[in-house]
């Protein structure tokens, strides 16, 4: 694992950005695994930002996103199809039918769970995975539980994590209780991942990445400490209860 602690949020999202464009330079077709969520919005707009001001160019990346709600279909302002597409797809020139989130929609879900992972493999595989870490260590909606899925696959959400995101519904009720999530080892096969975190908010699940040494599906992101080519990019508040 390689950490990268930053002064603040700007600056996470600046070195995410800076990242993901020299990876985007060096491989014009390259598949990136995207995340929703407020962590990941700083480093998107980087990318907007180099896509107006610096020629970066996204005509032939395709992407993978993490997860969607259940239920939800893409016009819905609360599903991830919608966030990503307001806060990237939207502002730079990617090909729409490159970009898959998973459908929450889907008519037959568990089906379709399999074939998410047989489109990224078609895709050839996802060349960076950027990630943000739930409150209680979830990665995508892999929640903490005695076991973890391995491939894409429908999971509870938790009473904590319906809680935390219900920022962005109209009311708690709103919230889908069930999401169509990316499993632990479809994030695995990901050439690269990029875990960011910022805030005290995150502080607890920072410090059950760094001072982990046993791996435990009840903390998902302590599966990452498995992968080669592993880093974290944090702020200091993130980083505080780890020093
Ligand atoms: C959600 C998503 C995760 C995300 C996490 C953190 O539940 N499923 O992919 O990493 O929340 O969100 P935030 O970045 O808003 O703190």
């Amino acid at each position: 694992m390689k950490i990268i602690i930053e002064k603040n949020y700007e600056d996470v999202s600046k070195t995410a950005g800076k990242i993901i464009s020299d990876e985007v330079r060096k491989n014009p077709t390259i598949v990136l695994g995207l995340a929703t969520g407020s962590t990941p919005m700083g480093a998107y707009k980087e990318l907007i930002r180099m896509h107006k001001e610096e020629e970066l160019d996204f005509s032939k990346v395709k992407t993978f996103n993490l997860d969607e709600y259940l239920g939800l279909d893409g016009n819905n302002p609360s599903s991830y199809r919608y966030f990503m597409d307001e806060n990237l797809f939207n502002h730079i020139n990617i090909d729409k039918n490159n970009t898959h989130v998973p459908d929450g929609k889907a008519v037959n879900p568990e089906e379709y769970c399999k074939l998410y992972d047989k489109y990224i493999e078609e895709a050839g595989g996802i060349d960076i995975q950027i990630l943000g870490v739930g409150e209680n260590g979830h990665i995508a909606f892999n929640e903490p539980d005695n076991s973890l899925s391995i491939g894409t696959s429908i999971e509870d959400l938790t009473e904590d994590t319906i809680k935390v995101n219900s920022r962005f519904f109209d009311s708690l009720e709103e919230v889908p209780k069930k999401a169509i999530s990316m499993g632990i080892g479809s994030i695995l096969k990901a050439r690269k991942i990029i875990l960011l975190a910022n805030g005290t908010r995150k502080a607890e699940a920072i410090k059950n990445i760094l001072k982990c040494d046993r791996i435990s599906t009840q903390n998902p992101a302590s599966f990452l400490l498995l992968h080669p080519d592993f880093t974290l990019i944090i702020d200091e508040e993130a980083y505080g209860k780890s020093k």
